[in-house]
């Protein structure tokens, strides 16, 4: 706008300097008795003209004339942290500047996440493998949550050695874990269409982040060991006040409306996660609901005490749920994690203590031979 009126008062001049020099030239004229009367000059028009041309450059839209913006560079894939730095899942409309044809997969990997139980649970529409649990009821929003056992040290961790099952595992391997523990179900093939969609979105969100790396708030967070057993009976009262409302006062949780997907999973019972599931450890479980339990907490508001964290866990993996043939797991014993509650044990603590707790005694214990790494003998 002010450039306009500069011009504008620019041009004003250019008339009057032209008719102050015409006047002249006209008196000039006259004295030698060469005047021509009253005519419009050359001078006179192309100024009008300029004018014109100034006054219609207001009125012409903004930009017109301006050269077309370059379009916007592809947004990186890059990995996001939030401002306490806990990484916080790839945002997905980073996705466009990928090519389609992967953009698709990596859609559909996400989606299996998501709504796993529409594909591939009781009444699947690709197959029936799984008890209808979605991946994302325990990795929150398609695991990119901050403290939400999301997947951000996935892919920059995997092949690794796990203790659990003695060997170097596969992040395919993991995942169908995954499938056949907490999901209680039969291995995806790991060359089908589903298992290369989990593997190439996880592939995604694992973009810009070293190998080996473990980037703050990935996974479950390792919660302080009380220096008591962890109580079902307490559980049992913070069960009913805090948990009962969504999850049943029977665990079975409830449907949606479509009568075939889960609005609030089973925390117990035939539907269930299995007794070789990461959950069906205590310290899992607490870290899991700690941050994310009752629905809505998060690890910057959780709603739970320690405490109660502790004490719910004890009393929900205290209820029947499916069964798995753990003999194959953990051939070094010495290394099943402290709250591991099947023997044997290579200490000398009791399949009870192993359990419920107290943890800190048998903690120590391994500090003190050397042989687990983590305060949760986490593999
Ligand atoms: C009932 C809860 C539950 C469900 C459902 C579940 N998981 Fe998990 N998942 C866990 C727990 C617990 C861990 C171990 C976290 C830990 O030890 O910190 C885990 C770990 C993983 C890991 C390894 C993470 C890491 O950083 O090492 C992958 C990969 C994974 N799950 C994939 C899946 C996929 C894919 C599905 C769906 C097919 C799925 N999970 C469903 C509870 C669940
Ligand atoms: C307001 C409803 C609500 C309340 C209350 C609630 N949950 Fe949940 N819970 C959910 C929903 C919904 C999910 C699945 C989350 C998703 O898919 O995003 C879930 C998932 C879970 C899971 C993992 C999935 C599974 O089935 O194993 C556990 C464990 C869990 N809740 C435990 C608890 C505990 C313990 C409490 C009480 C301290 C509790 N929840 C209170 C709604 C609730």
């Amino acid at each position: 706008m002010i450039e306009g009126i500069i011009v504008l008062v620019a041009a004003l001049l250019v008339p009057i300097v032209l008719h102050v020099t015409e006047d002249a030239l006209q008196v000039l004229r006259e004295r030698t008795g060469s005047a021509q009367g009253a005519r419009m000059t050359w001078g006179k028009r192309i100024t009008w003209a300029l004018l014109a041309l100034v006054a219609a450059h207001f009125f012409v839209p903004k930009g017109l004339l301006e050269p077309a913006p370059p379009p916007p560079p592809p947004l990186p894939q890059a990995a996001l942290f939030n401002a306490d730095s806990l990484w916080s899942g790839a945002d997905t409309s980073r996705l466009a500047s990928l090519n389609d044809s992967l953009e698709a997969v990596i859609r559909y990997g996400r989606e299996l996440i998501a709504n796993t139980s529409h594909y591939l649970g009781q009444q699947g529409t690709v197959m029936r493998n799984t008890n209808g649990l979605n991946c994302q009821n325990c990795h929150l929003d398609a695991g990119t949550r901050p403290w939400g056992n999301n997947y951000g040290a996935v892919w920059s961790t995997y092949p690794k050695f796990r203790a659990r099952s003695g060997g170097l595992e596969s992040v395919a391997k993991r995942v169908n874990d995954c499938v056949e523990r907490s999901l209680n179900g039969t291995a995806l093939d790991t060359n089908g269409r589903e298992m290369r969609s989990i593997l190439t979105y996880m592939e995604w969100l694992g973009t810009g982040i070293a190998r080996d790396e473990k980037p703050k708030g990935t996974g479950i967070v390792d919660m302080a060991y009380l220096d008591r057993a962890a109580d079902p009976e307490k559980g049992a009262a913070v069960y009913l006040t805090k948990c009962s409302s969504c999850h049943g006062k029977d665990g079975q949780g409830m449907l949606k409306a479509d009568g075939r997907t889960q609005q609030y999973p089973p925390l117990w019972g035939p539907l269930s996660y299995n007794h070789g599931a990461g959950l069906y450890r205590l310290s899992r479980f607490a870290g899991y609901v700690k941050n994310n339990m009752p629905q809505g907490a998060t690890y910057a508001s959780p709603q739970l005490t320690d405490e109660e964290a502790w004490d719910v866990a004890a009393f929900v993996n205290s209820q029947p749920r499916p069964g798995r043939d753990l003999s194959a797991d953990w051939p070094d014993i010495s290394k099943k994690p402290v709250d591991h509650p099947f023997g044997p044990y290579a200490d000398p603590f009791t399949a009870s203590q192993h359990k419920l707790g107290p943890f800190g005694p048998i903690a120590a214990h391994y500090k003190l031979n050397g042989t687990k790494s983590s305060q949760t003998g986490k593999p």
